[in-house]
C-alpha cells in the first residue's frame, strides 16, 4: 500500500484495494468474454447479437477502469495483468464451442449474471466498512450490469 492523505481508515484501504482487485479480475474476464461473442456467434441474429455484445464490451471496458483507478486512489497496486485475473476471476469459462445465438445468449447472459451478483455483494461490503465511494462504484457497476442482462435476456424470454 502506498501513504495517501485519503482519510478512510488504513483498514478498510487494506479490504477495499482487495475487493477491488477481485472484482476487477472478474470484470477483465467478462471483458474478454463479451469480445469471444461477439466475434463468434452466428446465425440469423448475427448482426443484433454482434452489435449488443461489443456494446457490452464497451461498458464493462468502464467498469474495469472504474475499479482499478479506485484500488489505486486507496493507496493499493490495480493488479490487472492477464495471468493475474486467470487466476483470480471467479467466473467460469467462456465455451469456446458457442455458435448460435441461443448459445451465445446462454453463456453471456450466464457470465453477466455471476458478474453481477458478486458486485452486489462488493456494494454490501463496501456498506459495512463505511466505504460509500466504493460502494456508489459498485452500485452504478451493477445498475449498467441488471441493464445489460435485459438486453441479452429478452433474446430468449418470448413465448416462455
Ligand atoms: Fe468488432
Amino acid at each position: 500500500m502506498y501513504g495517501t492523505k485519503n482519510d478512510l481508515p488504513e483498514g478498510t484501504r487494506v479490504k477495499m484495494v482487495e475487493l477491488l482487485n477481485a472484482r476487477l479480475a472478474d470484470a477483465i474476464d467478462l471483458q474478454t468474454q463479451m469480445k469471444q461473442a461477439h466475434w463468434n456467434v452466428k446465425g440469423p441474429t448475427f448482426i443484433a447479437l454482434h452489435k449488443l455484445f461489443d456494446e457490452v464490451n464497451e461498458d464493462v471496458e468502464e467498469y474495469v477502469d472504474l475499479f482499478a483507478e479506485r484500488a489505486v486512489q486507496l493507496g493499493g497496486i490495480a493488479e490487472g495483468t492477464a495471468r493475474t485475473i486467470a487466476k483470480r476471476s471467479t467466473l467460469s469459462e467462456y465455451p469456446l464451442n458457442a455458435s448460435s445465438g441461443k448459445d451465445h445468449v446462454e453463456a453471456v447472459s450466464s457470465a453477466l449474471a455471476a458478474f453481477g451478483k458478486q458486485i452486489r455483494q462488493g456494494i454490501a461490503t463496501a456498506d459495512q466498512l463505511d466505504d460509500a465511494d466504493t460502494a456508489d462504484i459498485f452500485t452504478e457497476v451493477s445498475r449498467g450490469v441488471d441493464k445489460w442482462l435485459w438486453f441479452v435476456e429478452a433474446h430468449i424470454q418470448a413465448g416462455q
